[in-house]
């Protein structure tokens, strides 16, 4: 446990910490202002709060209203449902640290089918108008902040009292605890899983959600989609689509087999998943850019390549996994590594490492694409301003420091092991860079 404390010095845990818990929350008001109010803008903002200052900022702080909890509790408690009693296979997922192996119920392909169309429908049929979503964006980010810090606290609270499995503990430090967790797999009853629920159901799914969001509303406002929108649109719920596709093999990634839940996920995956991760098409609601049919197709092809890619890379290393290391790998057999490791419980345990194939081009060779993904759908947004681009920025530097972290975790993890592999495998997420 305190993960944090093997990876970086304790002031620079502390700092980071501190930072993200103090500065994450406006800085989402922030962005969404800037989008929606000042033309996407970082200098007509800053003209704005140089004007007014500290009180200026008060007043573009939206109150969390009714109709924004209301929208949020719908969602909420569809998604809830259908995570619930959508059928699905059973799924294992990996033996945790404590040597448990949870369970799970693959209905997220199901689920968020169900929502869009849903969604979708309730607008074709005149029963919701999406655009209401869009007009009450501000309060509904609003709301998530204040609520979702609340949900951290429950979960820090359940840590102590409540854990659902011996996959728990407390570092002894209660910002620690809070910012990264307690509970590895914390549950209510037997089997809704909170961070399935938080990453996937409302995280996830509050992006496609949104996405189609921005669409209607363009198309609200200027009576036509531009073909900027519809390349971002459909590269990020493509995205989406291959993630729900994927969702059991999510199960197996670091966010759930690894990153306790805490602020840092949790809080995340409920807030800065649906403001940021969305903001590229939020800027181009009001930014309706005509790329032109070749260039739209040109960005729309790039990004299908990279998200292929991406996913390609998850499943190479997810198929050789399940098979044992069987698998066929671009068509040979694996080059493998057997790493043997103890878990908490003084068990020998042992993994397989691929090192051929796409994981034999850099340890962290899927990061390439996903960035590069995320930079084909909000290249329509073209270069006017550059408040778009903070999605790819944010994400690179997450994936980097989220590489090293791997790394660290599989070093003491698999120790000699790992090393052979560092030497098989030289190069961290570039090829022949870094
Ligand atoms: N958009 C976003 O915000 C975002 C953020 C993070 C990730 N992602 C995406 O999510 C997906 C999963 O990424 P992830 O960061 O969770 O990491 P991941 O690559 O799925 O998981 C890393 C784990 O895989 C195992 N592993 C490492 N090297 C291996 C090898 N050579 N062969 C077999 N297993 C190996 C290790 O776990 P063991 O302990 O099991 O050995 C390691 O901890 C990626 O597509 C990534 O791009 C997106």
């Amino acid at each position: 446990m305190g993960e944090s404390k093997t990876v970086h010095s304790p002031l620079i845990t502390y700092v980071s910490m501190l930072s993200l818990l103090t500065l994450c929350p406006p800085f989402v008001i922030l962005l969404w202002y800037t989008m929606v109010h000042a033309d996407g803008s970082v200098s007509q903002t800053w003209d704005y709060f140089k004007q007014h200052g500290f009180q200026g900022f008060k007043n573009t702080w939206p109150k969390p209203t009714a109709i924004a909890w209301k929208i949020i509790a719908c969602f909420a408690v569809f998604e809830a449902v259908l995570q619930l009693f959508l059928p699905g296979k059973r799924v294992e997922g990996p033996i945790s640290p404590a040597g448990n192996r949870p369970v799970y119920k693959a209905n997220g392909l199901a689920a968020y089918a169900v929502t869009l169309i849903t969604y979708l429908g309730l607008w074709w049929f005149g029963i919701f108008n999406p655009a209401i979503v869009y007009d009450h964006l501000g309060e509904i980010f609003s709301a998530l902040i204040f609520g979702s810090f609340i949900f951290c606290i429950f979960l820090y609270i359940k840590g102590h009292l409540a854990p659902s499995s011996t996959d728990s503990g407390s570092s002894g430090n209660l910002i620690i605890d809070f910012y990264w967790g307690m509970e590895l797999y914390p549950r209510i009853g037997k089997d809704f899983d909170i961070k399935v629920f938080t990453n996937c159901r409302f995280g996830m799914m509050s992006w496609a959600v949104l996405a189609v969001t921005y669409c209607i509303k363009q198309y609200e406002e200027y009576g036509r989609v531009a073909d900027s929108m519809l390349v971002n649109t459909t590269l990020m719920l493509v995205y989406v689509t291959k993630f729900f596709w994927w969702e059991a093999g999510y199960w197996n990634t670091m966010d759930i087999a690894h990153d306790r839940a805490g602020f840092y996920i949790c809080w995340g995956c409920l807030v800065w998943v649906p403001s940021v991760y969305t903001s590229p098409g939020m800027y181009l609601v009001n930014h309706p850019v005509n790329l032109g049919v070749q260039l739209a197709i040109y960005i729309f092809l790039a990004g299908i390549v990279c998200i292929y890619v991406n996913y390609d890379c998850d499943r190479q290393r997810q198929e050789f996994r399940r098979t044992n290391g069987k698998s066929l790998v671009w068509g040979k057999a694996p080059s493998k590594i057997e790493a043997f490791y103890h878990t908490t419980s003084g068990e020998k345990k042992s993994s397989l490492l691929l090192t051929s194939g796409w994981w034999g081009l850099s340890r962290h060779f899927h990061y390439v694409p996903e960035i590069l993904a995320a930079f084909f759908w909000t290249l329509p947004a073209l270069f006017s301003h550059c408040l778009p681009y903070f999605y790819v920025v944010f994400l690179t530097i997450l994936l980097f420091d989220r590489a090293k972290r791997d790394d660290d975790r599989c070093r003491s993890k698999y120790g000699k092991y790992w090393k052979l592999y560092c030497n098989k495998v030289p190069y961290r997420i570039i090829p022949g860079i870094y």
